[in-house]
């Protein structure tokens, strides 16, 4: 007998500043329909490529820069609105590489996550692959965690190893990375969709 397909999936805002690479791997994920959840927009904060993956789909996208606002707290409570739009279960910050404030964080708080190149708490911050190389470490690898206030200190989801080969510069130990931050978040979004659907909130 064919598994129960569910009957709604939990919708996923994306934001993003790059290649979206990351997005895009969600995206393939959700043409399983029994993948629990669906992306229902993605977000940037500049006119970044990534959001090619969505509007080759038909999916809205939405800009927030902050030097459209007056203020980096007028930029976030943009963003939360623009996220609002879309009434999402989760919102998975996939290579968006600003730090959000205290109006997205209220908004959405335990319900923001994001994938950071590191074993955090090592290295975190917007450099964590030159930093994993400049310490030497044999190791690094890829989080997947809760957003909080701090830079990447959020309640750690899931995490996964990547070795560090000889030779390694930084973009083919990032390339590494990706491919195993993908997988990750691909999964971690699943294992998250009934603890994100079980609010009590009517739509
Ligand atoms: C990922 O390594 C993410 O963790 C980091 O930026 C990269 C985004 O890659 N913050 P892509 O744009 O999804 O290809």
């Amino acid at each position: 007998m064919p598994a129960a397909l569910p009957t709604s999936r939990a919708r996923i805002v994306v934001l993003l500043s790059g290649t979206g690479s990351l997005c895009a791997a969600l995206l393939e994920a959700t043409d399983d329909p029994a993948y629990p959840a669906e992306v229902v927009a993605v977000g940037s904060d500049r006119r970044a490529e990534g959001l090619q993956h969505a509007t080759r789909r038909g999916l809205p996208t939405f800009v927030c820069a902050v030097g459209d606002h007056p203020d980096r707290a007028a930029w976030d409570r943009r963003l939360a609105a623009d996220i609002a739009e879309y009434d999402p279960d989760l919102v998975v910050s996939a290579g968006f590489m600003k730090i959000v404030g205290p109006a997205v964080l209220g908004a959405f708080g335990g319900r923001l996550i994001n994938t950071h190149p590191a074993l955090l708490p090592a290295f975190p911050g917007a450099h964590a692959v030159r930093d994993a190389l400049a310490a030497g470490v044999p190791v690094t690898g890829a989080t997947v965690h809760v957003v909080d206030a701090g830079v990447d200190t959020g309640p750690v989801l899931s995490q996964r190893e990547v070795a560090v080969a000889p030779g390694d510069d930084e973009a083919s130990l990032h390339e590494r990375i990706k491919e195993v931050e993908r997988e990750l978040l691909v999964e971690t979004v699943a294992r998250l969709v009934p603890a994100v659907t079980s609010r009590e909130s009517p739509r």
